[in-house]
């Protein structure tokens, strides 16, 4: 596995890569690995013959009362866990190397960023848009896989990835989660054994939401009031937004008569937790498998 840290080398490696017929996966990360970023590397695997992933805990996503400076960093145990997974190369850049003294160019887009988490962090998406298109431009893959637990990160890629004309096969992989349902992310690891219980209601709340659905609701606020209630019971939890949204324009939906994604944000203590599930109506369309 080698490791390269600057953005020249790295092209001059991807082109060597292509020169050779094979085809490249770009697996982003910001780090501290854990299963649900092996996942993604396995997705990776099946679809591509080179495997990158960039490690890279990315400034210009994080707003300024942020944890950019307390956001975990191991970067022997990461180099260890994709050496295990059979990584081709980790890129990882320093933070000058990718934004220099100069830098003022970002990539916006117009409407998905004004919902959801975007509301709470007005400049998240420009910072994760902008990296993501830097990467994109620098590893020069066919294939970039992401995780469906941030899943408005996920359509804005894909969007992005349209709009900018990468021509770059945007895969979203499935959540994973712990045996008792939290979904895996870096953050959990700031979680008190007590927050860790709260943080369990994200997933339970999403959980009575589909079985809401299945037994005939079809009425969003009722099942976000449960939701509401429901995260509300537990200790030191604090609502950023439940939503019941369109799975592609992620605008609220007060019906559900057709699929939808729930998606919440919850602080537990001081940390930020994200989670979302799909909500089919019993009568509803068939989910479209890109969105699932
Ligand atoms: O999902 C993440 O870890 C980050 O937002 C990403 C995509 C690596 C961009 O910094």
């Amino acid at each position: 596995m080698e490791i390269i840290s600057t953005a020249k080398k790295m092209q001059e490696h991807a082109d060597a890569i292509r020169r050779l017929g094979k085809t490249i996966g770009l697996v982003p990360t910001m780090g501290f690995l854990h299963e649900g970023h092996l996942s993604l590397m396995q997705e990776s695997r099946k679809r591509a013959e080179h495997l990158v992933v960039s490690l890279f805990v990315n400034p210009t996503q994080f707003g300024p009362t942020e944890d950019f400076d307390a956001y975990p960093r191991d970067f022997e145990r990461d180099v260890a866990l994709a050496e295990k997974q059979g990584v081709d190369v980790i890129f990882a850049p320093t933070e000058t190397e990718l934004y220099t003294k100069e830098f003022q160019t970002y990539v916006i887009l117009e409407k998905i960023p004004n919902h959801l988490c975007g509301i709470s962090r007005p400049t998240h998406f420009r910072g994760v848009a902008t990296v993501v298109a830097k990467l994109f431009n620098i590893v020069k893959p066919d294939v970039a896989v992401f995780g469906r637990k941030d899943y408005q990160q996920l359509v804005l890629i894909r969007r992005m990835a349209i709009d900018l004309n990468f021509g770059i096969e945007i895969v979203g992989s499935p959540t994973v989660r712990e045996p008792d349902g939290l979904a895996m992310s870096s953050r959990n690891s700031y979680l008190t054994p007590e927050q860790r219980l709260s943080a369990l209601s994200l997933y339970k709340s999403l959980k009575n939401a589909q079985k809401l659905v299945e037994s005939g609701e079809k009425n969003a606020s009722r099942i976000i009031e449960a939701a509401s209630k429901l995260i509300k019971s537990h200790k030191e939890t604090h609502i950023d937004y439940i939503s019941i949204c369109d799975p592609e324009t992620l605008v609220d939906m007060d019906i559900i008569d057709r699929p939808a994604i729930m998606a919440l944000a919850v602080k537990v203590g001081k940390t930020r937790l994200i989670d979302n599930m799909m909500l089919n109506p019993s009568d509803g369309m068939a989910v479209d498998s890109s969105f699932k």
